[in-house]
């Protein structure tokens, strides 16, 4: 259930990256073509501020609709939310996500359990509703989120908000600043199918990767023996947390009804990802038409 509480402002995160389910890499379809522009790191939101952030690696693409064409997305990179319940691989799309569009991961799961391991009083209240299940209260997440938002790095390479906005007061939030998304991902996986995704979820504390115990086991006897499991991953707790989520997707559905994208998520990573991928392409592809329309009626003006 969504709380309230005053405005409190978020201090520097903490914490290290976490780094969520296996990647891939594929060239893009149709008559679009990308470049790789930089290299660029799969980061995820616990990554410090831009200022301070690691340099770049791994690949960021722009999408081109043409040859010669300009940039499609040079001016207005990439704005996604991702949404879903508890383990509906969410985090696991978005690693894949950023390795392909190189888009700043902020999930405020993430964002919040930084705060909780580096112990401050935001970690500290949040712990409270974590371990309930219960959402911690929305001006708590705005606040970090936005401040996140603000950062040049992700002005620049675009965002991908992850499990957020999650109630009604935080989709209005960002209506009020006018902060929207380019497309609302929703992943749809039956609840018992969730539940077993984590009760069986693993985490590895040195790389921040995440396992299955049967979907996706550990490499080997080395990494195995040092995975933890998150405290929220009970069964009990992840029916709390399944019921919190019920309780508020539809509230925040409606703000987005023109974006809304749902993805049967009951299918192999790589399959979700395909779908997201080609849904992407489609916002690149409009983008880049949209500029080529653009540039061509300036052109008819100026020589007409
Ligand atoms: P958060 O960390 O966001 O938890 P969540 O929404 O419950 O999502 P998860 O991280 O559990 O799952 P996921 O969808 O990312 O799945 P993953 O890819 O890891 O939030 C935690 C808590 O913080 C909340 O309960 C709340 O208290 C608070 N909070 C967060 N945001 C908030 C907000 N906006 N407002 C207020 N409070 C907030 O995958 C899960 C498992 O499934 C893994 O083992 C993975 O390997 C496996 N898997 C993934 N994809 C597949 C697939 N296609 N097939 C089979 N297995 C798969």
């Amino acid at each position: 259930m969504a709380a309230s509480s005053p405005a409190t402002a978020s201090p520097p995160l903490a914490g290290s990256a976490i780094h969520r389910g296996p990647g891939i890499s594929r060239q893009l379809p149709g008559s679009l073509f990308c470049r790789p522009l930089a290299r660029s790191s799969s980061q995820t939101v616990s990554a410090p501020a831009a200022s301070t952030a690691p340099k770049p690696r791994g690949l960021l693409l722009r999408c081109r609709a043409a040859e010669g064409a300009a940039p499609a997305r040079a001016e207005a990179p990439l704005k996604v939310m991702i949404s879903g319940a508890p383990a509906s691989g969410k985090g696991t799309q978005c690693r894949m996500i950023v390795e392909k569009y190189g888009l700043v991961h902020i999930s405020t799961g993430d964002l919040l359990r930084a705060e909780v391991s580096s112990g401050t009083k935001i970690g500290k209240k949040a712990k409270e509703y974590m371990d309930n299940g219960m959402l911690v209260p929305d001006q708590v997440v705005t606040d970090m989120v936005v401040s996140r938002l603000s950062q040049p790095d992700v002005q620049e390479r675009g965002w991908l908000l992850d499990g957020y906005p999650r109630s009604y007061a935080q989709a209005q939030s960002l209506e009020s600043m006018k902060i929207r998304p380019d497309i609302f991902i929703v992943l749809e996986v039956p609840d018992d199918n969730l539940i077993d995704r984590c009760v069986g979820r693993r985490l590895d504390p040195v790389t921040g990767k995440i396992y299955h115990v049967k979907n996706f086991p550990p490499e080997n006897e080395e990494i195995s023996t040092r995975l933890i499991t998150r405290s929220d991953d009970t069964f009990e707790k992840v029916k709390s947390r399944l019921e919190t989520y019920k309780q508020n997707s539809e509230a925040v559905l409606p703000t987005y009804s023109d974006l809304l994208n749902q993805i049967d998520g009951n299918r192999p990573v790589e399959v979700v990802f395909q779908e997201i991928e080609s849904l992407l392409q489609k916002i690149c592809t409009n983008a880049s038409e949209d500029k080529l329309a653009k540039t061509n009626g300036q052109r008819i003006k100026v020589h007409g």
